[in-house]
């Protein structure tokens, strides 16, 4: 089974590129559609109403470039919106949660961090995950203040680092081992946080899993790009594009989007 139309994915803004880079790197002969919903960035103290509507809008702009599957490539969106979305379009998606799992079963401390936004923290999704873990303690934060920054290309401004000390300086004293980055922007701050975080504590995010994740659901369910060309990649913003351009290392056109 093979299947030449694009992979789809958006994220409330900029961070879900983390994710795109992994699923580029697996898969480079697959065309892919990026959109940054960056007007609407942080969805992270949206409502779940709220988050649903802008994940359905999001979706329906993909699937009119006739996206063969949808990447949530983000966490605050798949946790509160990925049912919803499973439930009205018929086409397959992966979502993007926290990687507790990983964390939990390796840590030693049995003491794990997770920093994530408000909406992702309080879902029922991540509740239901959560819990499966008892065992382990999970001492969790809130990345208040983090995205905006990100988005406005202020990562490494010392407003960062303070934000960034005050939310890991009560992980490091809680001992904890892991530290799970639940937010798909900030895998652009690990080279901050590892300035931070002693080197024993280990860093992780879900980007390499959602990429093999999407391969594996296109190798089963909806076929593979057959070429053996690069693929094409396209990226859209309904914002100032320079922070996409930039983090994307200038060397992909982005698109502006009344949208
Ligand atoms: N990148 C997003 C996430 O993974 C959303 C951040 C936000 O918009 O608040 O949660």
């Amino acid at each position: 089974m093979t299947n030449t139309n694009p992979i789809g994915l958006f994220d409330s803004g900029i961070g879900g590129t983390s994710i795109w880079k992994e699923i580029h790197g697996l898969l480079p002969n697959e065309d892919t559609i990026y959109l940054a919903d960056s007007k609407n960035a942080p969805y992270g103290q949206k409502s779940k109403e709220e988050i649903i509507h802008l994940s359905c809008k999001n979706t329906e702009f993909l699937l009119n470039q006739n996206a063969k599957i949808i990447v949530v490539a983000c966490n605050t969106a798949t946790t509160n919106a990925i049912k919803e979305l499973r439930a009205k379009y018929d086409v397959p998606f992966i979502g993007i949660e926290p990687a507790i799992k990983p964390a939990a079963l390796n840590s030693k401390s049995h003491t794990i961090g997770i920093l994530a936004t408000q909406g992702t923290l309080n879902s029922e999704l991540f509740h239901q995950t959560a819990e499966k873990f008892h065992d382990t303690k999970i001492i969790e934060q809130i990345g208040h203040g983090l995205v905006p920054l990100i988005e406005n290309g202020d990562i490494n401004s010392s407003e960062m680092n303070e934000l960034l000390q005050m939310y890991l300086q009560p992980m490091i004293a809680a001992h904890i081992d892991y530290l799970v980055l639940g937010c798909s922007h900030y895998p652009y701050l690990i080279p901050q946080i590892k300035k931070i975080l002693p080197k024993e504590i280990k860093i992780i995010d879900s980007g390499e899993a959602v990429a093999r994740q999407t391969k594996n659901v296109l190798q089963e369910k909806v076929g593979l790009h057959p070429g053996n060309q690069p693929g094409k990649t396209e990226f859209y913003t309904n914002a100032d594009p320079k922070v996409l351009f930039e983090i994307l290392e200038k060397k992909y056109r982005v698109t502006v989007l009344d949208f």
